[in-house]
């Protein structure tokens, strides 16, 4: 009897034992590297790759650029099913512009619970690397990025370079070096997601996904100052199935722009501004062919930005934008809550050209707040060859933000109606479809 309890006790002491070093092991092994292929626990598992076991000081001084890449290729080639590269709290890493190439087994995240930054500014800048962007990942499958820490693009210096635009005598431009590097890119990437980090300060757009799929983003938070050039927030191209949720974004450009080649892209409970506004396009830039389709934006705050849902595209361009919702928007002081702009140009120089990307089925609902007195609420500007067909207005109440001047909507060349009163009124859209549509040929994409 006395023996029998006894080897209980055993038993039990035993596996208390076991299983405090399992989780213990599970928490705090920082590198799997002797991964048992096979093992079925081993496939469960979740591993940890804290930066620092691979090297990293993270003092903000010392290049930690080797240690991520040792870290990000050893992750990526363990077993495990879900393998954590770790960036702890508590440091400063300071890392060079690096590719971290995929694809990788099973699921990678990616947690940024530290402070993570670039050299500073374009003097520090190595001169054998590119600068067009920071940290790429390039090729992976599937991958998380999450944390609780702070990306610091540092953009500063770099938005100070002369060729920046306003940075010339009565607000010219002046000639020099002037490409400058995205913070994050995610190029040729499927099933990713970016939850809850923080991202400051880009020198250029904060992240830049193409030819992405499967993208979803969640609970992210983006700042850079209001003057701040081209510090677009998210910007996407040739990029698929792309969800935006429960974030705040506030810059110096679009807060998110859709470029060519984006299809089902769904944007919900975001707050923009101050900053440009959402963005599709521009589009058809160097008479070049464009495609969108499936563009939801609802349920989202637009605030002292100079233009609010927006659709921009270059004339001589060709291709369509489709399907777009523009639902439960919120607008605060916005100078162009409502534009379609299809003779976009920032050269100063552009000529109206036969042909232009198409912009059809465009839906606007439940848009509200107030507008900056500057230029109408309102505004659809289309081509004088390709009409603007479909658009289609309802529940919109656009108030001016001071005194009472109230502007009129303006169109050109665009067919719709509005299926509600509106306030502003909209007297401008044109009924039914343009003869001219039946005899042309458009690129329906
Ligand atoms: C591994 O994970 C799967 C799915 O989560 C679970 O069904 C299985 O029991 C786990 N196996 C082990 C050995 O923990
Ligand atoms: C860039 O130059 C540095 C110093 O000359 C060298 O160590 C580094 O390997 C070079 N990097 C690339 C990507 O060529
Ligand atoms: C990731 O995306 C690709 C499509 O690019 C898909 O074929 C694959 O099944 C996805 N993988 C996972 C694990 O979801
Ligand atoms: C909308 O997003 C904000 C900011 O992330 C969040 O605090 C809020 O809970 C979200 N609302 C809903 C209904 O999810
Ligand atoms: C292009 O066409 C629009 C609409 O007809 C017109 O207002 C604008 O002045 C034209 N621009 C140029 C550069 O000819």
């Amino acid at each position: 009897m006395l023996q029998r309890e006894n080897s209980r006790i055993l038993l039990l002491a035993f596996c208390i034992i076991f299983s405090l070093f399992c989780c213990n092991q599970a928490r705090h092994s920082h590198s799997d590297k002797s991964p048992k292929p096979g093992n079925e626990d081993n496939h469960n598992a979740t591993s940890y790759f804290d930066v620092r076991t691979f090297g990293a000081i993270g003092d903000g001084l010392t290049d930690d650029t080797e240690a991520f890449k040792m870290a990000w290729d050893t992750a990526c080639q363990s077993e495990s099913a879900v393998k954590v590269l770790y960036v702890p709290s508590g440091f400063s890493f300071f890392i060079q512009s690096t590719i971290f190439t995929g694809p990788c087994r099973g699921h990678l995240v990616v947690k940024v619970d530290g402070y993570v930054m670039p050299p500073d500014g374009p003097e520090s800048w190595p001169m054998n690397i590119s600068r067009r962007q920071w940290l790429v990942f390039y090729r992976v499958n599937v991958m998380s990025l999450e944390g609780g820490g702070l990306i610091d693009g540092r953009g500063e210096k770099w938005w100070d370079l002369p060729c920046k635009p306003h940075k010339g005598p009565h607000g010219t431009t002046l000639p020099g070096r002037c490409d400058s590097p995205v913070a994050i890119r995610f190029f040729m990437s499927s099933n990713l997601t970016v939850k809850g980090v923080r991202i400051k300060n880009s020198p250029l757009y904060h992240f830049r996904f193409d030819g992405c799929i499967n993208v979803h983003i969640e609970s992210i938070h983006i700042t850079a100052p209001a003057l701040s050039p081209n510090t677009d927030g998210i910007h996407m191209e040739n990029t698929k199935d792309v969800r935006i949720y429960n974030s705040v974004i506030s810059n110096g450009d679009d807060c998110v722009s859709i470029g060519p080649g984006c299809f089902d892209v769904d944007i919900k409970n975001i707050s923009c501004g101050p900053g440009h506004g959402i963005s599709i396009g521009s589009l058809g830039k160097h008479n070049s062919r464009a495609c969108v389709r499936n563009i939801r934006v609802r349920e989202s705050v637009i605030k002292a930005s100079d233009n609010g849902v927006r659709i921009k595209t270059w004339q001589g361009g060709s291709g369509s934008v489709f399907q777009v919702i523009f639902s439960n928007i919120e607008m605060e002081s916005v100078r162009n809550p409502i534009i379609i702009d299809q003779f976009y140009c920032i050269t100063g120089d552009c000529t109206n050209k036969s042909s232009a990307v198409f912009v059809s089925d465009v839906e606007y609902t439940n848009i509200k707040g107030s507008y900056d007195v500057r230029s109408p609420p309102i505004r659809f500007a289309c081509s004088d060859s390709v009409p603007c067909t479909n658009i289609a207005l309802s529940d919109i109440e656009l108030l001016p933000a001071q005194g009472d001047t109230v502007l009129h909507p303006f169109c050109w060349n665009a067919y719709g109606d509005s299926q509600t009163p509106t306030i502003p009124p909209v007297t401008c859209l044109r009924d039914g479809l343009p003869k001219s549509l039946l005899h042309n040929d458009l690129d329906r994409c």
